[in-house]
């Protein structure tokens, strides 16, 4: 028997109800909006998460582990590039990967156990072991090796585990030095390998290598080391915020420094409060002078997405409607300025922003 018009009809508008209900539960929960519903503004595809066996976790040096993940068909990276573990307890904390970009069958990186740090160095040496599965995001690269006619390369303590996959890259008959540093011979991974690079160790062929352990040398001479960069040479430094700034600093204007940093330089907080509105979910918040458009946004959104919490890594990025944005990161590109921002440490600059969430 056919429904009759007058039921259809009540059917159709109980539907709607439902449906209109539906939505208004769903824009009201704190899972609203879970991580961004659009394409990442960035035009970088957010990475997607895989999970991956540890099959090796072994002490390389002093406080230094060096963790192998295995998996099938694992996405390449470029030398620079770092992976995002995502540590038992939750933390997310990247590392430089070290090993041959060429295997998709496994990843290794190598970490420092940081005493006094925020708990991830611990947790990789201390709960991650052979046979923990653990989620990894990535590989991304913020620190790529470009073509350049020479190579300069600073590197202090695990500063060394970007920099190693780039000296296995370079072409035979490069032109390349390096300075590493660290506080003791036993406290410096790779040292052998990074060594056997320079066989004569007094300027070979393939580059020059100088090694710097402050205990038995005391601190590298790096106004000696620098004194020398050729033009045009890219010069590269991971390490310490004091060796970077110190780099830095020694250089003329206009060379190519690249800095790989897995601290923060800016704080998240200062120069007053202001308002957010998060459009989508139809939501505005304070934001106080000590805290972050992160902080006050997750208070909401529990889900938001967010890793390094420092400015670096990009997966807080969002998409800004409106309102003068403070950039403090050093990640983003100068068009990706223009309409986004990393809420984990950028601010506004006036009163409000609108952000598409
Ligand atoms: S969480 Fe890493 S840049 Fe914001």
């Amino acid at each position: 028997m056919k429904p009759k018009p007058m039921t259809l009809a009540i059917a159709a508008a109980a539907a709607l109800v439902v449906r209109r209900a539906m939505r208004r539960r769903i824009q009201g929960s704190p899972l609203w909006p879970m991580p961004a519903l659009e394409p990442p503004v960035s035009g970088r595809p957010r990475s997607r998460a895989l999970k991956l066996l540890v099959t090796a976790h072994e002490r390389i040096a002093d406080g230094v582990v060096r963790v192998r993940l295995e998996g099938h068909d694992l996405p390449r990276w470029e030398p620079g590039a770092h992976l995002d573990l995502v540590l038992p307890s939750g933390l997310v904390r990247p590392y430089s990967l070290c090993g041959d970009p060429e295997d998709t069958s496994s990843y290794t990186v190598a970490t420092r156990l940081v005493e006094d740090g925020r708990g991830g160095s611990r947790e990789v040496h201390e709960q991650v072991q052979e046979g923990v599965e653990l989620e990894v995001r990535g590989p991304r690269n913020r620190f790529p090796l470009v073509e350049a006619p020479s190579y300069v390369f600073v590197a202090g303590g695990i500063g060394i585990t970007p920099v190693l996959p780039m000296l296995r890259a370079l072409p035979e008959g490069t032109e390349w030095r390096l300075l590493y540093g660290g506080r003791t011979r036993a406290s410096m991974p790779f040292l052998e390998e990074i060594e056997k690079l320079d066989p004569d160790r007094e300027g070979s062929e393939r580059g020059r290598v100088t090694v710097v352990a402050e205990d038995e040398d005391g601190l590298p001479d790096l106004d000696a080391f620098l004194a020398g960069v050729p033009e045009g040479a890219a010069v590269y430094c991971c390490g310490p915020q004091g060796l970077m700034t110190a780099v830095e600093e020694r250089l003329p204007e206009g060379t190519a420094l690249h800095l790989e940093r897995f601290a923060p330089r800016t704080t998240a907080g200062g120069d007053g409060e202001f308002e957010v509105e998060l459009r989508r979910s139809g939501r505005t918040l304070t934001v106080a002078a000590d805290s972050s458009v992160l902080a006050a946004v997750r208070a909401e959104l529990p889900n938001t997405p967010y890793s390094c919490e420092q400015g670096w890594c990009g997966t807080c990025q969002q998409k800004v409607l409106e309102g003068e944005i403070d950039h403090r990161d050093e990640l983003l590109t100068d068009s990706e300025r223009g309409d986004s921002m990393l809420i984990c440490v950028s601010r506004a600059r006036g009163e409000r922003l609108v952000l598409d969430m």
